[in-house]
């Protein structure tokens, strides 16, 4: 394992991902993870990553000093080149100019981290600090004509950049990493996801035992790969529940069933609510409100189910017990490593955190346990694995669709007429996406019903109809976004079939907003 411990930079994850895609497992521990913690993983070497402070700050991120000598290969980041250089008996001090942005860096004396490279490196820089005094044994590997940017003790084996690395803006960013990983490190490249597959369904067996669980799918790829995994481990003692909230995309119910039946073998019972949920928005126009409907509704929904389901494995005898004599049954999550990290990030763990949620209707003494199969893995990696797992790719790259559907694409109210007109649109936008063999490099496609009516004529008719706007986006994360410059053709299409096949809609416009200031949802 390589530890690539927190200082509180926006890239620590992005360190992380890097190693992986070599093919080495790495984590990251917060700056303040204890000796021990950090022991637990193995580490085969040390990664400090960047951060916002000074060393000199009086809430300067702290790390344990003693993990300099733990004897292991180590590399400093940026804040990391400082904490190193500072904690060794070095001097740093703030340089007279901030370096920002791109620069060059001229190797001085090359080294095994630079093993391959050329002599000038084109790098990406953010820092104010500055390392003016080495500690002893350290040689200046790199400077810029402003500072010095790189230092190494190859007795050490301890080296540090002042650059980032693993932002894409770094040219020789990869190789360097690689020098640092595969050769000073001598990590195995064995990370890859038939090792993870393989490692993972043991464990779960391990786990669960003859245990039974209960998964709620959401047709996106995270739950789905996490309920092939555990059936894997358990086969049709894993009991999947699709829910029908009435905002799903068109003949979306059906399809999924029949990918997760069909195609991933998956035991699935599907719960038709979309009554239920259609009659609870009907007059809402308030974007949180509907928000939080649904929620709420699909918690007592899935947990009425899940009760149900449970019941009856309880009455068969086919339940577990703990020591205590209760009953368990698993709860599968799809959660991912980045919500892991937050968790746990010197920052302070964010809104967005999933909750283990309990489920109500259940007997006193049933205990609901939680397996979490992801919760190791990056989005990429968890393609990679469902990829391997010989899943369909209609399901490993379906664009993100927010929990709430399409109700936060319908602005105003909720009627089922309005969820048919807008299911009906969507699925032009997204066939005539795919058609022109753009939908993989989309971040997000999809059609938005407006409550505006504007005067039109069709033949000889005067018609008095709904707006449809049609939103692209690129983006990485979801947290910014901008939008995409889609080709005419392509929107001349979507916009002649919605007004022709669309009845209900008289006018297509499309949406030119970035994120921010605009979201990528229009609720
Ligand atoms: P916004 O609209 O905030 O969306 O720019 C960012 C990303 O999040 C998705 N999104 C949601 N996903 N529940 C979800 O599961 C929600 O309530 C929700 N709201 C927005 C959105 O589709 C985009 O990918």
């Amino acid at each position: 394992t390589i530890v690539i411990l927190d200082f509180g930079a926006q890239y620590t994850q992005l360190i992380a991902r890097r190693v992986r895609e070599f093919n080495v497992f790495s984590v990251v521990l917060p700056c303040t993870a204890s000796l021990e913690s950090i022991r637990a993983q193995n580490p085969i070497g040390i990664i400090l990553s960047g951060g916002p402070s000074s060393v000199y700050d009086a809430d300067a991120p702290k790390a344990d000093p003693a993990v300099l000598k733990f004897g292991l290969p180590t590399l400093g980041i940026c804040y990391g080149m400082q904490f190193m250089a500072h904690h060794l008996g070095g001097k740093v001090t703030p340089a007279d100019k901030r370096e920002y942005g791109d620069a060059v860096v001229d190797v001085k004396k090359t080294n095994k981290l630079f093993a391959g490279l050329p002599a000038k490196l084109d790098v990406w820089m953010s820092h104010g600090d500055s390392v003016v005094e080495l500690p002893a044994g350290f040689v200046i590997a790199g400077e810029t004509h402003n500072a010095i940017s790189s230092i190494a003790d190859e007795k050490r084996n301890m080296y540090a950049v002042q650059w980032h690395p693993e932002v894409a803006h770094s040219k020789q960013g990869t190789e360097l990493l690689k020098n640092f990983v595969l050769n000073i490190c001598g990590a195995k490249a064995d990370w890859t996801p038939a090792h993870f597959i393989t490692s993972t369904v043991e464990a779960i067996k391990k786990q669960v035992g003859d245990g039974h669980a209960i998964c709620a799918l959401s047709g996106g790829v995270d739950s789905a790969v996490a309920a092939v995994l555990v059936s894997r481990a358990i086969g049709d003692r894993l009991t999947c529940i699709f829910v029908n909230n009435g905002v799903l995309r068109k003949n979306e119910f059906e399809q999924v069933q029949n990918n997760m039946r069909k195609k991933l073998g998956l035991k699935v019972v599907a719960v038709d609510a979309s009554k239920r949920f259609l009659s609870q928005l009907g007059g809402i126009t308030d974007p949180e409100t509907k928000r939080k409907i649904i929620g709420r509704e699909f918690i007592t929904v899935f947990d009425d189910e899940a009760a149900r389901i449970l019941a009856d494995q309880e009455k068969n005898g086919e339940l577990q017990h703990d020591a205590a004599g209760n009953e368990i049954a698993w709860l599968v999550q799809g959660t991912l490593y980045p919500d892991v990290i937050e968790s746990s990030s010197v920052k302070g763990p964010s809104q967005t955190i999933k909750s283990h949620h309990n489920v109500g209707g259940l007997p006193e003494n049933m205990k609901l346990k939680l397996i979490e199969p992801l919760r190791d893995l990056f989005k990429d990696e968890v393609r990679r694995v469902g990829r391997d797992l010989g899943m369909p790719e209609e399901v490993l790259e379906r664009q993100p669709f927010p929990g709430p559907g399409l109700a936060v694409r319908i602005v105003g109210e909720i009627t089922p007429e309005r969820v048919e007109i807008l299911q009906n649109a969507d699925d032009i936008v997204v066939s005539e996406i795919k058609k022109a063999g753009l939908y993989k490099q989309i971040w997000q496609s999809f059609a938005v019903l407006l409550p505006v009516k504007s005067v039109g004529v069709m033949g000889d008719q005067r018609t008095y109809a709904y707006t449809c706007a049609v939103r692209a986006v690129h983006s990485d994360d979801g947290m910014t976004a901008d939008w995409v410059p889609l080709p005419y053709e392509v929107l001349k299409t979507i916009s002649s079939r919605i007004v022709n096949e669309v009845r209900g809609i008289n006018r297509v416009v499309y949406d030119i907003t970035s994120k921010p200031p605009g979201t990528i949802e229009w609720e």
